[in-house]
């Protein structure tokens, strides 16, 4: 079996663009299968950060093929933006990016949806990164979306302006303020076009499987996390993809006897970005000091992330519904100092106790259940072995695998592509 997954196990930014840069040495191809340019991954190396929107985290790396699945979102603006700051490494982007036919496009269009749709909420918004992912997935299994391959054909600019001139109409039908001028939007979507053209376009589905048969490793990046699976998670507060395992074999067209590896991603504590139901959410000053230490700001909005104690009944629910086979903690050096930690066993729900996620979990029916733990003050970020770690930290990740029943095969103890601890 050729292929393994990468995926986000709580509401996103775990740390999946870290450490796919940190796995892609043993790989051919990194893919990602959903999502668009409202993921904002980031690695770092040799003191240098980077952020990836829709451009595999394998992109650094000379012996990797790195594939824009069919299942991605791509907006040729933000696109290009990536690109152009790709252009300072001595990358050979034609040959090592790969972009499939099947993907569809964000039009300018799409944004302005976005906005006016969450405008329209008012309080229930979403809170959206505003790049236009809803209302292109929805032109997309509406069977109206434009893809990658509709740009190879003469008359795409038609296709195109029937498109366009229904999202204006219903853009109005809105009937909310939102300032903009098309013509500038287009002048800059067609500009960057004519750019994404000059790069490679494949039938990505027969590529990964001529890979396959060669005895190729494929590593699937997952965008977002489990909790913001379109079914999966906090609906409506989601995104409009599925994020969990079964989002890689349709949108990379991998089968699912193919895939061998679940690596999960969870960070010692969680955080969410936008709106949406949050049981163990803190606050107080330790969900500030989580935040400030964790430097937990949006890497594509900017957005502070909310933050509170792990949650085991939402990562036992996402370790399920994956099939994880082995587990990565993120972030544990940003624990360091707290004299006691909790983490959420259980929840008290409409009076009763229950260890799996019900259909609802907001908080006038849900409260979470703590078993608390020791703490630890040693710094971790200096740390290479497992060996020199704190008792309180080997107690919590102990807890952790027998609660969940996987193992944590790496331990993350800061941003750098080398504070990667292997067990
Ligand atoms: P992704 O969307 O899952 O790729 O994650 P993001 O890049 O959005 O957010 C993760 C953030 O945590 C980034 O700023 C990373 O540089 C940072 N990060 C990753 N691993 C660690 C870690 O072990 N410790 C610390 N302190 N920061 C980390
Ligand atoms: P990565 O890949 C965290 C959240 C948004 C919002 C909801 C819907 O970096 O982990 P959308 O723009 O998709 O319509 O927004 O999903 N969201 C993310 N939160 N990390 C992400 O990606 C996210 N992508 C979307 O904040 O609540
Ligand atoms: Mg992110």
């Amino acid at each position: 079996m050729a292929v393994d997954l990468l995926l986000g196990l709580q509401w996103g930014d775990e740390g999946k663009g870290k450490i796919v840069d940190v796995l892609t040495k043993n790989y051919d191809i990194i893919a990602r299968f959903q999502g668009g340019p409202n993921a904002g991954h980031t690695l770092e190396f040799d003191g240098i950060k980077h952020v990836l929107h829709t451009i595999p985290s394998g992109i650094f790396h000379k012996n990797a093929i790195n594939i824009v699945g069919n299942g991605v979102v791509i907006d040729p603006v933000i696109f290009k933006k990536e690109i152009d700051n790709l252009k300072k490494f001595d990358l050979d982007i034609k040959s090592i990016l790969l972009i499939s036919r099947k993907a569809h496009l964000i039009l300018p269009t799409h944004r302005l949806l976005d906005a006016a749709s969450e405008a329209a909420k008012g309080k229930a918004k979403i809170g959206s990164t505003l790049k236009g992912i809803g209302p292109t997935y929805m032109d997309k299994t509406g069977r109206n979306g434009m893809r990658i391959g509709d740009l190879e054909l003469d008359d795409w600019k038609e296709k195109y302006r029937s498109l366009a001139n229904k999202h204006e109409a219903m853009i109005n039908f809105y009937d909310v303020d939102i300032q903009y001028d098309l013509a500038e939007l287009e002048a800059d979507f067609f500009k960057a076009v004519k750019e994404l053209k000059e790069l490679t376009f494949i039938d990505s589905e027969e590529y990964l499987y001529q890979a396959q048969k060669a005895g190729k490793k494929i590593l699937a990046e997952g965008a977002q996390g489990s909790l913001l699976d379109i079914d999966f998670g906090t609906y409506p507060y989601v995104t409009s993809s599925n994020t969990t395992a079964a989002g890689a074999c349709t949108g990379l067209g991998i089968a699912p006897n193919q895939i061998e590896e679940v690596k999960g991603i969870f960070k010692a504590y969680t955080t969410r970005v936008g709106s949406g139901s949050f049981p163990t959410e803190l606050f107080d000053k330790v969900g500030e000091t989580m935040g400030r230490v964790g430097n937990e700001f949006g890497a594509t909005t900017g957005r502070p992330r909310r933050c509170g104690w792990l949650d085991l009944v939402a990562l036992k629910y996402a370790v399920r519904i994956n099939g994880v086979t082995e587990l990565m903690m993120m972030k544990g050096d940003v624990l360091s100092g707290f004299e006691k930690l909790k983490v959420c066993t259980a929840y008290n729900y409409k009076g009763g106790k229950i260890e799996h996620l019900p259909f609802n979990i907001e908080a006038e029916n849900v409260t979470p259940i703590y078993t608390e733990m020791d703490g630890w003050s040693e710094d971790l970020t200096k740390m290479s072995k497992e060996e020199q770690f704190p008792k309180a930290l080997k107690d919590y990740i102990v807890f952790l695998e027998k609660e969940l029943e996987v193992p944590i095969k790496i331990v993350s103890v800061g941003r750098d592509r080398i504070q990667t601890i292997h067990r």
